[in-house]
């Protein structure tokens, strides 16, 4: 049997709940892949600022670099809200995405049918969505320099000027349009790449260099589309995208707008792939669920655990090869849904109700 090795990071309040609750879910889907999971737990975030005075160590960062994949539950709360910026929990994902190179973020936002009434959308615009966001991660406006604020003129005609710059170059375009290229090939084979081409040079840049990759992949169809349109797309038409590829920038505002469109907080998994390629031949990545570690319900078993089980399935496809295994803990999550079981926070009739550990323990059973 193949080994991987796995560190996982629970975090701070619902994160350690989930992600022990979804660790023995990937142990076993692994496991019938032909595949062993070596894990690993360390401290990352508020727990980490606890025991070293620090959200992230040098040494779980060294841990984290030698790994297949991390897996991470959530980091902050009230306790560290008061600490300056530069050290807060939060501070730990930045050191974890520049550490492993993670210039990949994959947002997937699928309805399932169990759920449709969760979404603030009409059911029959959302029905039958099954899209994924690849946004850039490492580059554009974020991190494009010139930036910053400066003052400029003199006497009643002085001012200041805040300015950032929008910046990528060919091998960054290359290397996140065939993350979107190879995600297609196990999906519906369809790229939309979004961009503002009509305003940008950067976009027009973008454009240029994504129809190249796609020559590598004439299995897959590329449409480009400008982002006002592809908002605007994506409320009224949604089923018709399969993976969208963006900048750092629509990205960041898209994938959160493909999030709502499914409805549901605690259902949400992401992937962020680094640079390297691991044992497997795969990216290494980070897996963790988008919701944040809810201190509000944090101890009470109400977390719902299945954005960090479905960010499992996502390990399992993007750091291990096992597509198999993912779309088995996929269907599983929509089959026990199916069955009428919830979480607190999906609501659920009484006596189909149940707490993180149960939820978990169902699907562990089917899988
Ligand atoms: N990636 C991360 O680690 C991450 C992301 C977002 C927020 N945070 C941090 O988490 C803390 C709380 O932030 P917030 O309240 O804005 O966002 P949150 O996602 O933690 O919670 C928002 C709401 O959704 C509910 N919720 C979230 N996940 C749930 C789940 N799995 N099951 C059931 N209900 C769930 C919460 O109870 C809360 O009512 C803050 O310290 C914030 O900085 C961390």
């Amino acid at each position: 049997m193949k080994r991987a090795k796995i560190l996982v990071l629970p975090g701070d309040g619902i994160g350690p709940e989930v992600v022990r609750a979804t660790l023995p879910i990937l142990e076993k889907v692994a496991s019938a892949g032909g595949i062993r999971c070596d894990v690993t737990e360390a401290l990352a975030g508020g727990c980490s600022i606890d025991q070293h005075g620090i959200p992230l160590t040098d040494e779980v960062l060294r841990q984290a670099k030698k790994v297949d994949a991390v897996m991470l539950g959530a980091v902050g709360g009230p306790a560290w809200d008061q600490l300056p910026h530069e050290t807060r929990p939060e501070r730990a994902l930045l050191g974890l995405r520049s550490g492993l190179k993670l210039f990949a973020n994959l947002r997937p936002a699928q309805i399932i049918p169990a759920l449709l009434a969760a979404s603030t959308l009409k059911a029959e615009v959302v029905e039958g969505i099954d899209l994924l966001v690849v946004r850039e991660l490492t580059g554009g406006i974020y991190f494009g320099k010139p930036r910053g604020v400066k003052t400029i003129g003199s006497g009643d005609k002085m001012e200041k000027k805040g300015y950032n710059t929008e910046v990528y170059q060919t091998s960054e375009i290359v290397r996140i349009a065939r993350v979107a290229f190879e995600a297609a090939r196990l999906r519906k084979k369809k790229v939309t790449s979004v961009d503002k081409a009509n305003i940008l040079e950067s976009s027009i840049l973008w454009r240029e260099v994504v129809a190249g990759v796609a020559k590598d992949y004439p299995d897959v169809q590329l449409e480009n589309m400008y982002v006002d349109n592809c908002a605007m797309q994506l409320v009224r038409n949604p089923r018709q995208f399969d993976v969208i590829v963006t900048t750092n920038l629509f990205g960041d505002i898209l994938s959160d707008e493909a999030a709502m469109l499914t409805g549901s907080i605690g259902m949400l998994p992401s992937a962020s792939l680094g640079i390297k390629k691991n044992r497997f031949g795969c990216a290494q990545g980070m897996y963790e669920p988008v919701h944040g570690s809810a201190p509000d319900i944090t101890g009470k078993g109400l977390a719902n655990p299945l954005a960090t089980i479905l960010s499992a399935a996502m390990l399992l496809r993007y750091s291990l090869g096992l597509e198999a295994g993912a779309q088995r803990i996929e269907a599983v999550v929509s089959q026990v849904l199916a069955q009428g079981y919830r979480t607190a926070d999906l609501g659920g009739a009484e006596g189909q109700r149940l707490s993180t550990d149960e939820m978990a323990k169902r699907v562990l059973e089917a899988v």
